[in-house]
């Protein structure tokens, strides 16, 4: 289990310094607060002998400072804990992102978006929860512990005894009901995946929902996961719900004891009263800490649930990478002038990417025998019925997918494996053939991937049935375009969407997109550029 929180380290490390002035905090706030009860245990013995309002005032001014006290460095630890655990979760949110980034295509034909977001969302929350209040409860409950301990056993040791004979009983609780909260909030987070993703695969699919009039199933689908969803969630509150009550009878059970047990003491004359009443009081102020154990148990096993589930994706390796760039070009920016070279190229989805389950490999070589050289400064145009591996051809070029099993594709006379990847791709303009908008403005859509320069922009633009130039399109659309491009008209989103990337200055454009109107909105290529154009 501790082996999933490992990847926390570094985060923890790199705010050693906040998380020591919190461990600070927590000693100081511990540390007076346990005089709470030393207090009391003074002005009742002293009080016992003789009441003067001198004694009076002093008692309580002390009474005052414990409590003024504890309650600076309480509010201390709890500003400089949270918040440490809020820039942990802020940094292991970007750096998931990051990952996420980097990682190839096929990654996310295998893994669903729903799914995705709810481990950036509600797990990652569950991880922030364990760092923050879960470290800082469970470092509230050792200290103090520790501190009424000692002066438990400076008070009545064998009354300490008495007091502390339930706790082996609550470590067995608090194992068992750890590690059932563990799983059921495993089996929770996945149900809670499912949703996530069924919800956006709706939200996108919307058409498809709406054609097939299937809005009613899917809706019904959507009640029956929600329902099992929060009959998972019950099963895990009633266990939580048994967890705190059962932790408070055995300490009441302790509680009673002691007031047995000492009382009779007192009454025999071997214990003073102000003892007896600083004893009682220390096992009062125990009994949060230690139902506040139960609590963290609880975050804690969400919590490393939740890094399970985070580490998951934070393992996958991009299959897509520079290991076999050429020396002579790592570091170095690359301009290419674009000529293209397919030198017998055979091209196969691996077995279990096939689409079709059981697809023999014979069926799934997309490519065979492709010789094609595309001089720099040419544009090219591929036509096949559907299906023929056009756009697979295409995704060859920025190494969308990898490198073919058989013969190579070259740029400027060198196999595309030796260019850093992110210079291969920074040298090509590229248009899948669905179309995606962000949800931004059509200006940013347009100039996306592009540095944000003027002239480039308005050589992009603009396409017939939009306004004339970026800066009409400014005032009369700064509409933010809608999630996906399925809800934009389709003539419109393939006009947004189609400048690609970079492309007043690649060398090279792909598209995809047999609708797109690109030779009439995109520059002129200058000489030393070439085209390719594949639905
Ligand atoms: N990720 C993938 N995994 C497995 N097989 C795939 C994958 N992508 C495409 N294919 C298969 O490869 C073949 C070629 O697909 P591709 O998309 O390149 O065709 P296309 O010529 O672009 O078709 P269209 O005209 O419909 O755009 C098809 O049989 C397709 O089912
Ligand atoms: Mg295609």
């Amino acid at each position: 289990m501790f082996k999933n929180l490992r990847p926390l380290s570094p985060y923890l490390w790199k705010y050693r310094r906040d998380l020591f002035f919190g461990a600070i905090s927590v000693l100081l706030t511990n540390g007076i607060w346990i005089l709470f009860p030393q207090v009391i245990r003074r002005a009742i013995n002293d009080l016992n002998s003789g009441v003067t309002r001198e004694k009076l005032i002093t008692y309580s001014l002390l009474v005052l400072a414990v409590a003024a006290g504890k309650g600076i460095f309480q509010f201390l630890c709890r500003w400089i804990l949270i918040g440490v655990s809020r820039d942990i979760e802020f940094d292991l949110r970007n750096d998931l992102f990051r990952h996420l980034e980097h990682l190839s295509y096929d990654y996310y034909q295998r893994t669903r978006t729903g799914d995705i977001m709810a481990r950036a969302t509600n797990d990652l929350n569950a991880v922030r929860m364990m760092l923050g209040p879960a470290i800082m409860y469970s470092a509230n409950t050792l200290v103090f512990t520790t501190g009424a301990l000692i002066f438990m056993v400076g008070i009545s040791p064998r009354l300490t005894a008495w007091a502390f004979l339930p706790l082996p009983a609550v470590s067995i609780l608090i194992q068992y009901f750890g590690r059932k909260i563990h799983d059921r909030f495993e089996r929770i987070q996945a149900m809670f995946s499912d949703i996530s993703a069924r919800a956006q695969e709706n939200f996108t699919g919307a058409r498809v929902i709406r054609a097939y009039v299937q809005e009613d199933a899917e809706i019904e689908y959507f009640q029956t996961s929600n329902r099992e969803y929060i009959a998972r969630s019950l099963k895990l509150v009633r266990l939580m719900g048994m967890l705190w009550p059962t932790l408070e009878t055995l300490l009441g059970l302790a509680i009673v004891l002691v007031l047995w047990l000492g009382g009779r003491d007192v009454l025999l004359g071997k214990l003073r009263v102000g003892d007896f009443v600083a004893f009682h009081t220390y096992m009062v102020l125990l009994t949060w800490p230690i139902i506040a154990l139960g609590w963290v148990i609880n975050i804690y096993q969400r919590g490393t649930a939740s890094m399970g589930r985070i580490n998951e994706i934070l393992k996958q390796k991009p299959t897509i990478t520079d290991a076999a760039m050429a020396t002579d070009l790592v570091g170095k920016s690359v301009g290419l002038r674009g000529e293209i070279e397919f030198r017998d190229v055979e091209f196969t989805f691996s077995a279990d990417d096939a689409t079709t389950a059981g697809t023999q490999v014979e069926r799934a070589r997309v490519l065979r025998h492709i010789n094609l050289k595309i001089p720099a400064g040419s544009s090219l145009a591929i036509v096949g019925p559907t299906g023929s591996g056009k756009t697979t051809l295409v995704n060859l070029i920025p190494r969308i997918y990898d490198t073919p099993k058989r013969g190579m594709v070259l740029i400027d006379g060198r196999p595309i494996t030796d260019f850093p990847l992110a210079e291969l791709r920074r040298n090509i303009g590229f248009v899948p053939q669905e179309t995606f908008l962000f949800s931004d403005t059509i200006r940013a859509n347009i100039a996306f991937g592009v540095e944000l320069s003027r002239p480039p922009m308005r050589k992009s633009m603009p396409p017939p049935t939009l306004p004339a130039s970026p800066r009409t399109l400014k005032s009369s659309l700064p509409s933010t375009t809608p999630l996906s491009a399925s809800v934009v008209s389709p003539s419109v989103v393939d006009r947004n969407s189609a400048p690609p990337s970079r492309a007043p200055s690649s060398a090279i454009r792909t598209s995809s997109s047999w609708t797109m109107p690109l030779p009439a909105w995109t520059p002129t290529p200058k000489s030393g550029s070439s085209r390719t154009f594949a639905k």
